[in-house]
């Protein structure tokens, strides 16, 4: 398995192109399946989670084109509309193919995405939503078989839960209602720039969709969807992360494509830790140079500061000067990379939603192991602000979300390298 080793010390100069986002990618490849056209997204990551998502929409019957950046998918011979565990197991976002398959074809058998490491993971609202537009649901063998055999019909639906609104929850939920009868209404709905980017996308298949990027979603259906053009927007969250790689590092970059207005609630946070973020014509510039200080962070729902950027911003953090509180309203057990930091020199006391984080003058170099995407995202930046040597291992996550990370970052001048982890006998300390 892959490890990175980073040598912490160098300060970052020059500039970076930030990939299309993930977290579009998908819900919008998933949308195809809701049209026998053919579709040609843009600015498609290179990511492990959207190979994963091509094999599987690959599985079901589609036709994909891959081209540099562009992909090209038609779903007019859809064969079965079944999705085996070990492909939810290996990428909880195939969840969203639920919505369209169900729309298009009245009938789907997807496997239970279950929890994950960043927490328990429930889909009642998911289910709660298609239910509401119609949809016979059963849970057999941990299977989820969802049935419309008469159609779907629009319905208002208030779709916020315990824990604020769901991102693919409102998703699939607006993926169906564009092919049910009438009008859906879906209260509550995530806000995030990621569905705002999949109503774009819908629309112009030829849905109606108006409200998208608020919590009121207006959704006329219509008989039938056509394939589009689309260009993916920017990836907030690799943007984001760039940015604490500057303010952890120090130093001086250009986040090509970055867009300040995705990313307010990370910037603020930043400014007032002291990093200096401006906009430029084609992106954010961001430097830092004095002292960081500490700043308490919550995540929340869009648009408040991300919980994908909260173990980026706990690491940021551990160097801060003061004491910081950083909470997580949205996975409030997205903590397992406090152990880890600990382990580089970090004062992190977690108590519950919440982490109470005591600035360090240094972190130091050590051998530590990344639990899940963003949290690899987190070690690797402590390891850059870090003395010495840091490698972290079971990286394979990066690869899911972070497109050639330790190409970007080495490109900026870091010294990161990615080898090949053979056994060694070799103990952690
Ligand atoms: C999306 O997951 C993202 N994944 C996650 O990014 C991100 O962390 C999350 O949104 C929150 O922003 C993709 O877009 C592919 P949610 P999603 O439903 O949609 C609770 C990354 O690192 N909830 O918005 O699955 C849930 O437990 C990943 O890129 C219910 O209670 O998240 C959580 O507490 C990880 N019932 C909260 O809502 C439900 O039916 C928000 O989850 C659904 C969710």
């Amino acid at each position: 398995m892959d490890k990175i080793i980073i040598s912490g010390g160098n300060r970052l100069k020059g500039s970076v192109k930030i990939s299309g986002a993930k977290n579009s990618a998908l819900p919008i490849m998933a949308a195809t399946l809701l049209t026998r056209g053919s579709s040609v997204i843009k600015n498609i990551p290179n990511l492990k989670d959207v190979t994963t998502m091509s094999y599987l929409l690959v599985a079901l019957g589609a036709n994909i084109i891959i081209s540099g950046d562009e992909i090209t998918i038609k779903c007019d011979k859809i064969k079965r509309s079944f999705i085996h565990h070990d492909l939810v197991r290996k990428m909880r976002a195939s969840v969203c193919l639920l919505g369209p398959l169900l729309a298009r074809f009245g009938k789907v058998e997807i496997s239970h995405p279950g929890g994950c490491v960043i927490g328990p993971r429930p889909i009642d609202l998911h289910l709660k939503g298609l239910e509401k537009l119609g949809a016979q649901i059963e849970m057999k063998h941990g299977y989820i078989i969802a049935k419309s055999e008469d159609g779907l019909r629009g319905n208002e639906i208030y779709l916020g839960g315990p824990l604020g609104s769901t991102v693919l929850g409102t998703a699939n939920v607006m993926m169906a209602a564009t092919l049910a009868r009438g009008e859906t209404i879906i209260e509550g709905a995530a806000c995030e720039p990621e569905i705002a980017d999949l109503a774009a996308f819908l629309n112009a298949m030829g849905a109606k969709i108006i409200g998208a990027g608020t919590h009121i979603l207006r959704i006329e259906g219509v008989e039938e969807l056509g394939g589009a053009e689309h260009t993916i927007i920017p990836d907030r969250i690799e943007a984001g992360t760039y940015l604490i790689a500057v303010a952890i590092s120090g130093g001086d970059t250009l986040l090509k494509g970055a867009r300040h207005e995705h990313l307010t609630a990370v910037i603020d946070r930043l400014e007032e830790a002291g990093v200096k973020i401006e906009r430029a014509p084609d992106g954010l510039k961001v430097k830092r140079k004095n002292e960081l200080k500490a700043v308490n962070v919550i995540a929340l729902p869009y648009p408040g500061f991300p919980t994908d950027m909260q173990a980026q911003m706990m690491s940021l953090m551990s160097i801060a000067k003061g004491t910081s509180i950083v909470a997580d309203m949205v996975y409030p057990d997205r903590f397992i990379h406090v152990g880890e930091l600990l382990r580089m020199g970090a004062n992190i006391v977690r108590q519950g939603p919440r982490a109470t984080i005591i600035g360090v003058e240094k972190l130091g170099g050590a051998q530590v192991t990344a639990s899940d995407l963003r949290a690899s995202a987190a070690l690797i930046l402590a390891g850059l602000a870090a003395d010495g040597e840091t490698e972290v291992s079971r990286v394979y996550h990066l690869d899911r979300g972070y497109e050639k990370i330790e190409e970007k970052l080495s490109s900026l001048g870091a010294k990161i390298k990615r080898v090949t982890d053979k056994p060694s006998g070799k103990k952690k300390k």
